[in-house]
């Protein structure tokens, strides 16, 4: 049996960048690794390398958890869980930060990022946050990794801190693969489609939040920024918008971007931009219905609580071995 998993963090309201780059696709990827467990946590210890408020914090987490079946994912199929309930995730860090090295952090694009828009305040744990996401990974010695394109990165350095490892103290954990979509892996923001669609925006006008009202929703796309050149043709460079919007159609509807291009020759951006919002408030509105019945009932805790027995058995025994590895405590 192969083992998929992935996580997000709750560091602000889930988007339709986070729907398409990931969720959705858990949950296709469900459908068709049959022969695979599904572990999918709720990141947590991630969000809080950025300030949060505590009751917001707690309350997104379980959002996240609840937004995760109410995309589709079979329960059953399903190990979900909290990573600050395991400790293990804390303590591997740790023991991964000890072989990971500065100059690779340095290179994090992502936290190249932040430190350029964040000039002060910025924590450690920003900076040594892929050890953890690294810990998450190898402590449960998982095949599979899907994530969205900025998450690839952080990928390729997991796979270079297990082989260090190994290659130290003798083959341990298993070397993860990224399973990046094809389409939909950057969704970009509707006002700036040069950034990519993200909750820690300051204006909430370029991101779709998951639970935003149909009214809401078909007000962002319809004011989506695209360009003068007035023709729907997928071409990211000159006409990003536009692209970005192609993405999210062809995403949402199995459709290809060319059979997409081609069913709105000779239409404008507001045709387009209509039917587009259709399709978008119309899926949103089905997890929506899903969400609110899981949110409000008690199995939720249920599948939680399941989800931390199961992972935190594996994760316990992992990290032990580990410890023994690296010649910490007495010997067992
Ligand atoms: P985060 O919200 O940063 O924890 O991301 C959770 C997952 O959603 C990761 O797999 C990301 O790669 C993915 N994701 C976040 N934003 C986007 C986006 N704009 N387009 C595609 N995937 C995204
Ligand atoms: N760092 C990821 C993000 O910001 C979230 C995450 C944390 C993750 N741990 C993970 C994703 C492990 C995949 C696997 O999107």
């Amino acid at each position: 049996m192969k083992r998929l998993l992935s996580g997000i963090k709750p560091s602000g309201a889930l988007t339709l960048g986070n729907y398409i780059g990931a969720i959705m696709r858990f949950v296709e990827l469900q459908k068709q690794l049959t022969d695979t467990e599904f572990y999918l946590f709720v990141a947590d210890l991630h969000a809080i390398t950025t300030e949060q408020n505590p009751q917001e914090l707690r309350k997104r987490t379980k959002e996240i958890a609840a937004m995760y079946l109410a995309a589709g994912l079979d329960k059953d199929k399903t190990i979900l869980f909290i990573q600050s309930e395991i400790k293990e995730h804390a303590e591997l860090g740790y023991l991964l930060q000890c072989h990971t090295y500065m100059g690779e952090l340095e290179r994090m694009t992502q936290y190249k990022d932040k430190a350029t828009k964040q000039q002060s305040g910025l924590t450690s744990a920003l900076f040594t946050y892929p050890a953890l996401m690294a810990a998450d990974i190898i402590l449960y010695d998982a095949d599979y990794v899907p994530v969205g394109d900025d998450q690839k990165q952080h990928i390729e350095l997991t796979r270079d801190i297990a082989t260090r490892f190994n290659n130290r103290f003798g083959d341990f954990f298993k070397v993860p693969e990224p399973i990046i979509p094809k389409v939909g892996a950057r969704i970009m923001d509707l006002q700036n489609p040069e950034k990519k669609m993200s909750k820690s925006e300051a204006s909430d006008k370029g991101y779709i939040a998951l639970l935003d009202d149909e009214q809401t929703i078909i007000k962002k796309i319809r004011s989506a920024v695209t360009d003068s050149i007035g023709v729907i043709q997928y071409d990211p460079f000159n006409q990003p918008g536009v692209a970005n919007l192609l993405n999210i159609y062809a995403a949402l509807t199995d459709k290809a971007i060319e059979a997409i291009v081609e069913m709105y020759k000779g239409l404008g951006y507001k045709e387009f931009k209509e039917d587009l919002a259709h399709i978008v408030s119309t899926r949103i509105k089905s997890l929506q219905d899903n969400y609110y019945q899981i949110i409000n009932s008690p199995e939720l805790d249920a599948i939680l609580d399941a989800g931390r027995a199961k992972a935190q058995s594996y994760a316990y025994r992992k990290v032990e071995k580990c410890k023994q590895k690296l010649g910490l405590g007495r010997k067992k």
